[in-house]
This record gives structure tokens, sequence and C-alpha cells, in this order.
């Protein structure tokens, strides 16, 4: 072993459909295992975030190129928690907004927008071991991950899953039927669009968690992981 030696890094990627519980898995992987969380649409929900606070026009790519180099997001841990800063600004719970979650698809759709977010989520891999979770990961951020999971689960259980995050994020007059409508929305765009469209890369393990609890998800993922590379297991 050479005195250059570098820790071997991992990128656990996840991806899947909108509110499929992608990132609750690759929260409690990162726990477990000491990794890294980052959360991709965080990212393209700040940028969303942004175009919304800025009246900039998304279609007007000469506007939007420009506010591109604007923009600086950045994930912090503090206490326990990952928080999302865009401009200084903590934006953790703002892009939780079911305003941001109707434009977001549209941005994320966009070939700057989504250039700039990968270059950053691949250099995050450079010194860390992670666990990502997005829609693009094991296509196109990580194409060479250690391990891909790509969630899936029946699209009424999700959109029950994210009618009850939202009441308990405070929005009790929430209509079921608007939350159905939106990832029924996102779940298009995000599988149809041009560039990077939501798919299953050839080589990730597929989990259909409509029946499973979020331990029992975590146990499956953590099985296939940890026959594929034992010496995670401690
Ligand atoms: O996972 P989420 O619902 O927070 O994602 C928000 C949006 O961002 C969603 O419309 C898909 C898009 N997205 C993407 O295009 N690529 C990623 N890696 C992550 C999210």
């Amino acid at each position: 072993m050479g005195f250059f030696f570098m820790e071997k890094k991992y990128q656990i990627a996840i991806d899947g459909f909108s509110s499929c519980g992608k990132s609750t898995l690759a929260k409690a992987l990162a726990k477990e295992l000491r990794f890294l969380f980052v959360d991709s649409g965080a990212m393209y929900r700040a940028v969303a975030l942004y175009c919304i606070n800025h009246n900039v026009k998304i279609e007007d790519s000469d506007q939007l190129n420009s506010i591109l180099l604007d923009i600086n997001i950045q994930f912090k841990q503090e206490q326990d928690t990952l928080q999302i800063y865009l401009n200084e600004e903590n934006v953790t719970e703002a892009i939780r907004d079911l305003k941001v979650a109707s434009q977001v698809s549209e941005v994320a759709a966009i070939s700057s927008v989504r250039k700039k977010l990968v270059a950053q989520q691949q250099k995050m891999a450079e010194s860390n071991s992670l666990v990502m979770d997005g829609r693009d990961i094991g296509t196109v951020v990580f194409p060479n991950a250690s391990i891909k999971f790509f969630i899936t689960a029946d699209p009424l259980i999700r959109a029950q899953r994210r009618y009850n995050e939202l009441r308990a994020k405070g929005n009790p007059s929430i209509d079921f039927n608007l939350v159905v409508e939106n990832l029924r929305h996102r779940d298009r765009i995000d599988s149809t669009r041009d560039d990077s469209p939501l798919r299953k890369a050839d080589d990730a393990i597929e989990i259909d968690n409509s029946t499973l609890s979020e331990k029992e998800q975590l146990q499956v993922a953590l099985t296939h992981l940890y026959n594929k590379f034992p010496e995670l297991k401690n």
C-alpha cells in the first residue's frame, strides 16, 4: 500500500418517481453508513424558488443563464438535519411549498440548469462517500455508482404519503386531488423530457416499497449493499 493511498469512495444512487420514499431511504442509509446524504431534488427546487422569487421567465434562456451564475446552493448539516441554503438564505422549508413543486419540473427540464447542478453533484463525490437521491443519479450523475436502487410505489400510495406530509407541515386545507394532479404532472414531465429523463438504469436494483415500512425498505437495501460490499458491514 503506497503512501498516497486514497480511501475508497462509495456512491449509492437512488432514483425513482416523486414521493416514492427515495429521500427517506437515502437519509437512513447515509446515517447507517455515516456517508454524506445529498437530496438532489432540493437543488432543483432551490433554483425553482429563485426563479419564482425573482420573476425569472424560464423560457428566456439569456436571463436564465445569467441568473444561474448568481445562484449558490449549499448543504449544511445542522443538529442532525440537512439544511439547504440558497445564496446564504436557509430555504429548507420554502422549497417544499406546493408553488415550488408545481414549477420545479419545468425548471429541471432545462439543460443549462441540469449541467450546473450535475457538475456540483459530481464534485461532492470527489471527497465523500455519499448517498444521493434523484431522477438521473444512476443514469447520468454517477453511471459507475457503487450500487444503484430504483424505487417504485403505487401512485395512490405515493399521493397519500405526500398529502400526509403536506398536512403535517401545516397545510390543513390541502386538496388531495391537487396533490394527485401535481404528482401526475411531475411524473409526466420528469420521464418524458429530452435531457436526462427519469428511467431505471439497466444495472439498478428495483425496490417496490408500496407495502414496506421504512425499516423494511432500509433492510432490503442494506442486504443488497452488504452482499456486494461486505467491508461496509461493521
Ligand atoms: O425529488 P423532488 O420531488 O424533490 O424533485 C423535485 C423535481 O426536481 C422533480 O420534478 C424532479 C426534478 N429532479 C431532477 O430532474 N433530477 C434530479 N436528480 C432530482 C430531481
